[in-house]
């Protein structure tokens, strides 16, 4: 896997951590809070993980951004001590996964992609029941279920039966379940997946303050943007593989920058529209279909130029926009082709 060969200034991640930053017994977590080295894990003969290495420094957040059945949520089980790996090791919190799983479970929380709480229980209950788990007393747990509950906008709800809560609020619910014991690592698998944009805000608002706490964070995510926003690093995985890993500005800077789409009004002239704007860019212009696709370095005039050549060669235009790098982008840059459907993934057994 590729790691930037300069170590970054630590300065990336916001620093001032505080309360978050130490064990649930208040001792130091010694070096990075999440290290993972060589995991491997296969379905059959899917390789869900392959060689997988991955850091997380205390107090800072990895975004593991991948399309649907890259690994993501093996690499949280695996880290999360849900699923043994087949090979590899990996701490968290400076607890091995495999040899101090119960150690490691009190130090984090998990909010899954299918989030996990009891339908016929109301949110207090729900809330209150993981605050036993974890030992505390009858009062203690309904205190902190509270104290959440209103952390997370969900007072008025707290007596009502989860399953009558809408998407928005099951997943506020589920993070807040991940939070009772104030663990200082968290995995939140797709945390905003089917969230209107609203929410999807209200939840990364969510996120940063818990990151501004200290809490560190792996959160998976199938959007650039997310990653982009809430990530000091991003690691991309594809089909079980780390294929890049770096800050968002360094991986922006290997896709480019906006990306100029231009769809032609016969097709047939793809290949030649995209040798007239391969002056635009740096790299070659893609050609899907009938339209040619390419990264602007500048963003300004760029649409204008772009109608200018065309036209001097009498090619007609159907449509023509600028648009900010997605992870279809992402992915063209780093592996050369778009996100593949997994079915071919999903044959494997399961
Ligand atoms: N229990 C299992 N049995 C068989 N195959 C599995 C199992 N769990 C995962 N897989 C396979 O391993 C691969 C990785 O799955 P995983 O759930 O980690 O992907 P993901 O990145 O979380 O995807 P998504 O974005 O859809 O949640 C997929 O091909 C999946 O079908
Ligand atoms: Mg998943």
């Amino acid at each position: 896997m590729s790691r930037p060969a300069e170590s970054d200034p630590p300065g990336e991640a916001k620093v001032a951590r505080s309360s978050r930053a130490t064990r649930v017994d208040g001792s130091a977590i010694d070096g990075a809070a999440i290290v993972a080295t060589g995991l491997n894990k296969n379905f059959g003969d899917v390789e869900a993980l392959s060689d997988v290495d991955l850091e997380v420094g205390t107090g800072t957040v990895l975004g593991l951004l991948g399309p649907n059945g890259a690994g993501k949520t093996t690499a949280v089980r695996v880290l999360a001590t849900l699923l043994k790996p087949d090979s590899g090791s990996a701490t968290v919190a400076g607890f091995d996964v495999l040899r101090e799983g119960n150690a490691l479970r009190e130090n984090i929380g998990l909010a899954g992609q299918y989030a996990a709480v009891d339908e016929n229980l109301t949110g207090a209950e729900n809330l209150t029941m993981v605050g036993r788990l974890y030992g505390m007393n009858r009062a203690g747990a309904r205190r902190r279920a509270a104290e959440l509950l209103d952390r997370f906008d969900l007072s008025d709800a707290g007596d009502r039966a989860a399953k009558t809560y809408s998407g928005g609020m099951r997943r506020r619910l589920d993070l807040a379940a991940a939070l009772v014991a104030k663990p200082p690592v968290i995995f939140l698998d797709e945390p905003t997946t089917g969230l209107d944009p609203r929410s999807r805000l209200a939840l990364w608002e969510t996120i940063e303050g818990l990151v501004s706490d200290g809490t560190t964070v792996l959160l998976t995510t199938q959007y650039l943007d997310e990653a982009d926003r809430l990530a000091d690093r991003i690691a991309v995985i594809d089909h079980g593989r780390v294929i890049a890993d770096g800050t968002p500005d360094e991986l922006k800077d290997r896709i480019g920058g906006e990306r100029l789409e231009v769809t032609l009004a016969d097709y047939g002239r793809a290949a030649e529209a995209a040798s007239i704007l391969s002056g635009l860019s740096e790299d070659e212009p893609v050609v899907e279909h009938d339209a040619v696709k390419l990264t602007v370095r500048e963003r300004k005039g760029a649409i204008v130029e772009a109608v200018q050549m065309l036209s001097e060669a009498d090619i007609g235009i159907d449509d023509l926009g600028l648009r900010r790098p997605s992870m279809d982008d992402v992915f063209l840059s780093l592996t050369g082709h778009a996100v593949e459907a997994d079915e071919d993934d999903e044959a494997g057994p399961g």
